[in-house]
Order: structure tokens, then C-alpha cells, then sequence
């Protein structure tokens, strides 16, 4: 009887993410979620008997050396991507990095060097590359029946419950809108139209000086403009409409998770819905383990070029706003 291997996984961080991404995997057939970690053992051992986690472990770097597994999805706050993802690329370990792949460019050029050093795949999760409507979109524009872009406009933006402890609002967990949920229009702009000649920006520090807050213009060649906003303070439509020379395309709120669109043209109005029956992580999760198969140690969509665009991209805004963390240099 043919098997079929089943790719293993194993989880740093049995946080809030980590759940969601441990429901997408249970959908997908030839994934296995084989070792789960966190930093207390009874946190790991609920999360593990929750998804049928075949291993348990209450240190993150007990599960980097398990040397059965395949894969790492890292689901830690932002301040420790880049400290999780060299411990297991060190240990060979291919891995999936949640956004922001790190704090800064510096940490994402040397988490890359380190995946080329070890010979392992590694990629940025920026699940919402993967999703059928984004990638609808992507196609949409590329086969030129849009035109050229004129204008993208989109935000992202919620009203959390102030906890200054928590990751959101805590300023040495990376805290603030940019990194948490700027980084999906700023993602929009990046893989529509490219880097920018020219960023403006200006956001709202908070008491705890991360941005609540930020407003940013994207200015590229021929008036091309992105007008995007993030917030974790105020509730917004959370959309994004992308004007072009013959038509609009609407991406509908959540534009960055499994959504709908609208597409006007010449006049006539239509909407194309999507039928994703999964959190959307699924995705993401499909295409590592077809790099892995393939043996691939970089992505095809989410490329290393793409992550070092995008924390560029943050690095600028960061420095306009002057947004600086410690022990972050940058
Ligand atoms: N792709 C997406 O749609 C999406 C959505 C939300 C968040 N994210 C990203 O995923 C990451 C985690 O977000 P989340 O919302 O899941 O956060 P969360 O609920 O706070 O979980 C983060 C987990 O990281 C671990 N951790 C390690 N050191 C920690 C520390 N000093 N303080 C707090 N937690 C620590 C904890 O796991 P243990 O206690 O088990 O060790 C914690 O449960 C962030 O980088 C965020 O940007 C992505």
C-alpha cells in the first residue's frame, strides 16, 4: 500500500495566531502537526492535546532539535522572530516566519544568510499573497485589461482594549499599528506597484510610544500614488481599491484575509466571491510544503527580495515617524 508522507510540523508559541494557523493545518491532508512548544509545558501539553500534537515541549529550543520534523512555523511576538527563526535555521530547521519577518532589515538579511549558510527553506508568512482573491487580483492586473495603476488606497484599522503589557500597545514586544497591521497596506502597495520614489508618513505615538496610529503616502512614477493608513486604536472599513486606467478593482473588508471582490468596468458593476472554507492559512501552508517537496529553499511568491522590500518599506516609515525600539538598533 502506498503512504504518502505527510509533512511535519511543529509550532514555537501557542499564542492566539498559533491556534488559527493549528485549525488551517488539521485541513490540509498531507500536513501533520507533530510537535508543538511553548515556554510553560502544561501550555504546550493543552495546545498539543487540542490539535493531537504527537510532541510536547515546554522550551522552544527542545522542539528546534527534534530532528524528525520538517518544518517550524514561528508564531512568537515580532521581537522574537528573528532570535526563534536563527535558532532553528542553525538547527536546519526549515522555517515559516510570522510578519514582521523581524524588526529590521539587518535581522531579516542575516535570518536570510543564515537559511543560504544552512541550506534550509525559509519564508516570511504574509499569508494574504496566497489567498485566491489576492492572487485573483494579482492576475487581474498583470494580464493589463486594468490598465495601469493610478491609485491604491488601503487600511487597516481596529480599536484594541489598552493593555500597555500587552504585545499591541508593549513597546519591547515591537508593539505598535506599522508592524502589527500596517504592514498589510504597506504589503498591498509593495506588491502592486513595487518600492516607492518617495514615502511620507506621520502617525500618533501613544503613552507607551508605540504608533497607535499611521498615515502614509507612497508616491511612485507618473502621480501613481498609495494613500494607506493603520491603526490599532480606531475601527476602519479595513478595505482596499485599487484605481486603474480602465476600471476599479474593490477588495472588501478584510482585504487581507479570504474576501470578496468588486470589479467596476466600462460602466458595469460585478462582484466575484471566493469560496475559502478555512481560516485562509491554509494557503500559506500548501505552497511551504509544495517549496519543501520541491526542494526549494526560497519561496517562489513570498521571495526574499519581496520580505527585504517590505521591512525596508517599514524601516523608512519607522524612521519618518520616529519610531525607534530598544535593542532593536534601527
Ligand atoms: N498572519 C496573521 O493573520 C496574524 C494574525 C495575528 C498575529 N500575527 C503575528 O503572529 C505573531 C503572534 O501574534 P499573536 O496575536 O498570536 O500573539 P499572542 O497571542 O500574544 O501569542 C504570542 C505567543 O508568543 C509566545 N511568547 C514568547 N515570548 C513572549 C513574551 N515575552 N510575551 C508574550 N508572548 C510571548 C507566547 O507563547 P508561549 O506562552 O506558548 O510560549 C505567546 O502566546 C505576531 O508577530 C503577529 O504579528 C499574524
Amino acid at each position: 500500500m502506498n503512504t504518502i508522507k505527510k509533512t511535519k510540523w511543529g509550532i514555537i508559541g501557542c499564542g492566539k495566531i498559533a491556534h488559527k494557523f493549528a485549525q488551517d493545518l488539521s485541513t490540509v491532508p498531507d500536513a501533520l502537526l507533530f510537535a508543538v512548544s511553548s515556554r510553560s509545558l502544561e501550555k504546550a501539553k493543552n495546545f498539543g492535546d487540542t490539535y493531537n500534537a504527537v510532541h510536547c515541549y515546554g522550551t522552544y529550543e527542545e522542539l528546534s532539535k527534534n530532528s524528525d520534523i520538517d518544518i517550524i512555523y514561528i508564531a512568537t511576538p515580532h521581537v522574537f522572530h528573528y532570535e526563534n527563526t536563527l535558532m532553528c535555521l542553525r538547527h536546519k530547521k526549515a522555517v515559516l516566519c510570522e510578519k514582521p519577518f523581524a524588526m529590521n532589515r539587518i535581522q531579516v538579511e542575516e535570518m536570510i544568510d543564515t537559511a543560504k549558510n544552512n541550506n534550509v527553506f525559509l519564508m516570511e508568512g504574509l499569508w494574504t499573497y496566497f489567498l485566491p482573491h489576492y492572487q485573483y487580483v494579482l492576475n487581474a492586473l498583470e494580464s493589463k485589461e486594468f490598465g495601469a495603476v493610478k491609485k491604491i488606497k488601503a487600511d487597516f484599522g481596529f480599536a484594541a482594549d489598552f493593555n500597555p503589557d500587552e504585545r499591541l500597545f508593549n513597546k519591547n514586544l515591537g508593539g505598535g499599528s506599522l508592524l502589527d497591521v500596517g504592514i498589510y497596506p504597506l504589503f498591498a502597495a509593495v506588491s502592486i506597484l513595487g518600492y516607492p520614489e518617495k514615502i511620507e508618513a506621520e502617525a500618533t505615538l501613544g503613552k507607551t510610544g508605540v504608533d497607535e496610529s499611521c498615515t502614509m503616502q507612497l508616491f511612485y512614477k507618473n502621480d501613481v500614488i498609495a494613500s494607506l493608513f493603520s491603526s490599532i486604536t480606531q475601527k476602519t472599513n479595513t478595505e482596499a481599491i485599487i484605481e486603474c486606467e480602465k476600471g476599479t478593482i474593490f477588495i472588501h473588508s478584510k482585504f487581507h484575509e479570504p474576501s470578496h471582490l468588486t470589479i467596476q468596468k466600462n460602466g458595469v458593476s460585478e462582484k466575484i466571491n471566493f469560496d475559502t472554507k478555512t481560516h485562509g492559512y491554509s494557503y500559506e501552508i500548501i505552497h511551504a510544503q509544495k517549496m519543501l517537496s520541491q526542494d526549494c529553499k526560497e519561496s517562489t511568491i513570498m521571495s526574499f527580495d519581496r520580505s527585504i522590500e517590505l521591512i525596508s518599506l517599514l524601516d523608512s516609515v519607522r524612521n519618518i515617524i520616529g519610531l525607534h525600539y530598544v535593542n532593536n538598533t534601527n
